[in-house]
């Protein structure tokens, strides 16, 4: 057994025993160390660097670190076997995921008003924001020696009386808390739970009247983000979110299915998910609002198909296995105790249902907020994350699909691509002349850049192209200053130098980069086009194109038309809806209707799986060049002479 140091840039460490020949990065998880691996550790993906301080490791050579980097002690952790005791930094952008991820989780004031009109639209749209959860405050007769009545009933005949009700039943916590919380209050107690048919299902009784709470979680692959709101009055009473704790097993869906099947990995995907994720949400929200975990009453998770496999401990193995059915579309009765759940234990988990292996519980959720489904205009939902999936119809019918666009948009697969995290550069422009860019990075001012998150991607490839700096294959093919090119030729276009940026590395652009982002883009635009033929249809029917997501909220519209990733209709049929499965969630929490009108769509939506679909692989190769080899479908797309 050797001694690892993880020493973090912000500081504090960590001290682990771990047994020679695994790797830094296994040593890091198995000390709930964070370190992001978006590639789940096959050295692929280049982000997992630390910095060794003492001893030495066994490593392979590796493109990822210069031969500079490595003299200075940089080594990837997946890439490195333990051989002796060691100490190795952890920089704070391997572990940014973990608080500092700007998400679209109500934490703006523009976020909160996307939300607010979405919520006043469903209810316009005739969903009432009523459920059958009640809060009764009675004063019961005390016990004496002539009245022997015990707790449970004396309760239970006064919930009867005052709700009308045949029969109330009580939970093992409830019963427990019963003869305290009844002296303690002097028999005027506060009785909460709901309605079932003629039957009150008690989940809290309390001394004092505090509010009933329902949480509505969005857990993406990357991002968790949350709302406790207070289910009488619909009020949001607290927000939160972090990163996805899994992200440490992988970036996407299929790495994370990949470490769920090794031994133990369902425990560990869920205890990353539970426990190191979703609870410590949980707590901060109870914390912010004040109230304890018990009065949150009900549950509503809105997420993708493994994501929820992994949430409650089922195998996700069947989700990408042919015929690509899971283990489970709905699921109800399910309790927070069942997953250990930092809330009331009675209470129940709504997951919002799936609709196949890739368009899940998020889709659900976010079309059902998006009001397709009352629109009689042709609409577009777009979720863009980790992947992209898409539905289109109106209220008479409703198809979807998802497509691998892979992890491009959130930064993956990008050599200075990243989250939109502090130091992400988010919006770009170019002076055509120059060829010198602007741009905006996201954190406090001064705060210099680490590198690209998708919105900044799109505006600079965009940028690229209208300043003929690349061609339409993504070619450098004008030289400057900003351009360079590798021992191989390969170009790249340099945002910001090594002295100008916050790591002392280049931020820069490669052709490979653009390359990748070209196969993202034309997923998307080839998954619309393809589910538009399949209804003999194309991109004029559209009036309405709603964009969802994380990346969506700094995404210049103009810009993702240009290079071909969005239909070129007018850019006032485009909106950007926020974080729309966060607003399903919510609508389920506090509706049933809502909720009854959730599944009703999941059970009438259509899904086309695309990757057998005929047509559509020419259809994405047409769509692998800026914007399209089909220059006639994007007119306003412009190269300027
Ligand atoms: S290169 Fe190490 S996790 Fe991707």
């Amino acid at each position: 057994m050797h001694e690892v140091i993880f020493q973090f840039e912000g500081g504090g460490e960590v001290r682990a025993e771990v047994q020679a020949g695994i790797t830094l990065l296994e040593a890091a998880r198995g000390a709930n160390v964070a370190i992001d691996a978006p590639c789940s550790g096959n050295g692929s993906c280049g982000k997992c660097r630390v910095k060794l301080l003492a001893g030495t490791v066994d490593d392979l050579p590796t493109a990822h670190i210069s031969p500079e980097e490595y003299a200075e002690g940089w080594r990837l952790a997946c890439g490195c076997k333990v051989t002796g005791g060691v100490t190795v930094l952890v920089p704070d952008i391997a572990s940014a995921y973990q608080s500092r991820m700007k998400t679209a989780d109500l934490s703006s004031g523009e976020e909160i008003a996307i939300f607010e009109k979405l919520m006043a639209d469903v209810a316009a749209a005739g969903i009432p924001f009523e459920n059958a959860f009640r809060s009764v405050r009675l004063t019961l007769p005390a016990p004496t020696l002539d009245d022997t009545m015990p707790d449970n009933e004396r309760l239970s005949r006064a919930l009867c009386a005052a709700l009308g009700v045949n029969e109330v039943e009580i939970p093992f916590d409830g019963m427990r808390r019963l003869s305290k919380v009844l002296r303690a209050g002097n028999f005027t107690v506060c009785a909460a739970g709901r309605l079932r048919g003629g039957v009150f299902e008690l989940l809290d009784v309390s001394e004092k009247e505090a509010p009933l709470c329902a949480a509505a979680i969005d857990i993406g692959t990357t991002t968790v983000s949350a709302v406790l709101a207070d289910l009488q009055s619909g009020k949001l009473l607290a927000k939160a979110s972090s990163g996805n704790g899994q992200i440490r097993f992988g970036a996407d869906v299929i790495n994370r299915i990949i470490e769920q099947g090794r031994p133990g990995g369902r425990d560990r995907l869920q205890k990353a998910i539970v426990d190191e994720t979703v609870n410590p949400i949980l707590q901060a929200l109870c914390a912010s609002a004040k109230v304890p975990p018990r009065r949150i009453l009900r549950l509503c998770v809105a997420s993708n198909t493994t994501m929820n496999h992994l949430l409650v401990g089922v195998d996700a193995g069947p989700v990408r296995m042919e015929p690509y059915i899971p283990s489970f579309f709905h699921w109800q009765g399910l309790k927070a105790r069942d997953l250990h759940l930092t809330a009331n234990g009675a209470a129940g988990v709504v997951l919002a249902p799936n609709i196949g292996s890739y368009v899940g519980g998020d889709i659900t959720a976010g079309a059902f907020a998006s009001l397709l489904w009352n629109r009689e205009e042709f609409t577009l939902f777009i979720d863009l994350g980790t992947n992209g999936e898409l539905v289109f119809g109106n209220s008479d019918f409703m198809m979807s699909c998802a497509c691998s666009a892979g992890p491009a948009f959130e930064g993956g697969d990008i050599s200075c691509g990243m989250r939109a995290t502090d130091g992400a550069i988010e919006a770009v422009t170019i002076d055509r002349e120059t060829m010198e860019p602007r741009f905006s990075i996201i954190g406090e001012p001064g705060q210099r850049p680490v590198g690209l998150c998708g919105s900044g991607i799109i505006d600079l490839i965009s940028e690229l192209y209208r300043c003929g700096i690349v061609s339409a294959k993504g070619q450098f093919v004008r030289e400057g200053a900003r351009v360079r090119r590798d021992a191989h030729g390969t170009g790249r276009y340099i945002l910001a130098r090594a002295d100008e940026s916050d790591t002392g590395r280049e931020v820069a652009l490669t052709e490979i980069d653009i390359e990748s982002f070209i196969r993202a883009k034309a997923a998307i635009f080839s998954a619309i086009d393809t589910m538009l033929k399949s209804l003999d249809m194309d991109v004029s029917v559209l009036e309405h194109v709603l964009v969802a997501g994380g990346i969506g909220s700094g995404i210049n519209m103009k810009n993702a038309v240009n290079i071909g990733m969005f239909p070129d209709i007018p850019l006032e049929k485009f909106s950007y809806i926020g974080n729309s499965s966060l607003a399903g969630a919510y609508a389920m929490a506090l509706s049933d209707e809502a909720e009854r009108k959730t599944y009703a769509l999941a059970s009438n939506m259509t899904y086309l799986e695309l990757s057998t679909y005929p047509g559509y692989m020419d259809a994405f190769v047409a769509a692998c060049f800026l914007p399209h080899t089909d220059a006639s479908l994007f007119p306003s797309s412009r190269q300027e002479a």
